[in-house]
């Protein structure tokens, strides 16, 4: 199993481009099984969550090509299963973004649940509620969802709780049911507008996508479209937090700043100096960070995705914060591995009380979920000493080379495996979340 070593105290200089947003592509890998036309899309990130998606869709038949750069090219010209297995689903939850273009194209799906997860119980309730208000019936035998219908008929649909993924395979079953749906309390994420870009492009009826009420009309087939997946916010938010806890001055390029404005606003408060372009930031560490409290919410709030990094700066920041979780119940599994660093961190319900300005040192860590490992290279790059990180299969599930990124800026950084000796980053074992 691969580790990654780094040694903390130096600083960062120098420019680090972004790559496309995970969290959008794989609900527009997925958007693909809705016609039987090709759909291509640019600026994929090469990562493992991506890859499975690749062969989730396989399995039901489509032709998915990678190609040099970032282009991925599926056509699900036939499908010849409608069932995603536990195999690959108990690797990656996203594959529940499968159900909604599945039965709206092939009136049928057989998709495993996905089972928690290291931050959470994370069900699929609403998901389901919602498929059956658009008129599909929904059983669950032996851990699979069997989900029928003969058409889908639009419906108005309530989300309860804001849900990404519950939007998006709404948006994407909706977008060929008969009539018009609309969908209330609908997530607001950059990635949800993104996928709605990409189904109109493929003749999709959607207005309102980014706002809290989606109106989608059905139509009656839709057709291939190329499109280029906007840049990852959170891997954007992540190199500006690795700046400011390591020190130093650096280009972030290929990012979208107004996608940030929650972590931004937030980052500038602690008094991290961020100069933003059209599609770069300019980010400086300040000598001292402050302080600073953070409620994590849906979006446009400051997102969960970002609340393990900065609960990484605010070890550095001089006083007391307070971080509280609200989307995931179990979203601090990072705590008790900057506890062993030296963080002075305690734990009420939902929220973290850090205590700054605790000086960390390197330690042997233990990776348990995608943000928590960011988190954990963040804190390696202030502490004192080497760190040594593992499992870092959950790093490669939404960051691509993050390593090498970070050595590029000069960081002090390498990849080993087992034995110790330096790996290249592609080595990467498909394993369970
Ligand atoms: C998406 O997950 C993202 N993943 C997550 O990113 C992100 O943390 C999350 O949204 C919140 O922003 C992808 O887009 C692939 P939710 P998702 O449904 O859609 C509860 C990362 O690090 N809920 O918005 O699964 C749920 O338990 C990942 O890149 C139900 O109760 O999250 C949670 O408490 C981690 N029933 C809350 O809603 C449901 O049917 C929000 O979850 C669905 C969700």
């Amino acid at each position: 199993m691969e580790k990654i070593r780094i040694v903390g105290g130096r600083p960062l200089e120098g420019t680090v481009r972004i790559s496309g947003a995970k969290n959008a592509s794989l609900p527009e890998v997925c958007a693909a099984l809705l016609t039987g036309q090709p759909v291509v899309l640019h600026n994929v990130p090469e990562v493992r969550d991506i890859r499975t998606m690749g062969h989730v869709l396989s399995d039901f038949g489509a032709d998915v090509q990678f190609r040099v750069g970032g282009t991925v090219e599926i056509t699900a010209a036939e499908l010849t299963s409608v069932e995603a297995t536990y195999d690959l689903v108990k690797t990656m939850r996203a594959s529940v973004l499968v159900l909604g273009p599945l039965v709206a194209r092939a009136r049928q799906a057989r998709v495993s649940l996905p089972g928690g997860c290291a931050i959470g119980a994370r069900p699929i309730n609403l998901h389901l509620q919602a498929l059956e208000k658009l008129g599909a019936s929904i059983r669950m035998a032996s851990g699979y969802v069997e989900a029928q219908a003969d058409r889908l008929r639009g419906a108005e649909v309530a989300f309860d709780t804001v849900t990404v993924t519950g939007t998006e395979n709404v948006m994407m079953a909706a977008s060929l049911a008969d009539g018009e749906t609309i969908i209330r309390n609908a997530a607001q994420e950059p990635e949800v507008s993104d996928l709605a870009d990409l189904l109109v492009k493929m003749g999709a009826r959607i207005q309102g996508a980014g706002g809290s009420t989606i109106r989608i009309e059905g139509v009656s087939s839709l057709h291939g479209a190329e499109h280029r997946v906007i840049p990852d916010r959170i891997e954007t938010g992540t190199f500006v937090a690795a700046c400011a806890i390591a020190g130093g001055d650096i280009e972030v390029r290929n990012c979208h700043p107004a996608h940030l404005r929650a972590v931004i606003d937030k980052l500038r408060e602690t008094g991290i100096r961020i100069e933003e372009g059209p599609d770069n930031l300019r980010v400086r560490a300040p000598r001292t960070m402050r302080s600073s409290d953070v409620t994590t919410v849906p979006y446009p709030g400051f997102p969960t995705d970002m609340q393990a990094q900065y609960m990484a700066l605010m070890t550095q920041a001089a006083g007391t914060s307070t971080i509280t979780e609200t989307i995931f119940e179990n979203r601090y599994m990072h705590v008790a591995e900057l506890q062993r660093m030296g963080a002075d961190i305690r734990i009420d319900g939902r929220t973290a009380i850090v205590s700054g300005h605790t000086p960390l040192s390197g330690a042997q860590l233990m990776a348990t979920d995608l943000r928590a490992s960011a988190c954990l290279l963040l804190a390696a790059l202030a502490a004192r000493g080497e760190t040594v990180v593992d499992r870092v299969y959950h790093l490669d599930r939404g960051y691509y080379r993050i390593d090498e990124k970070l050595r590029g800026l000069g960081a002090d950084i390498e990849r080993i495996d087992q034995g110790g000796g330096r790996r290249a980053t592609d080595a990467v074992p498909a394993v369970e979340a």
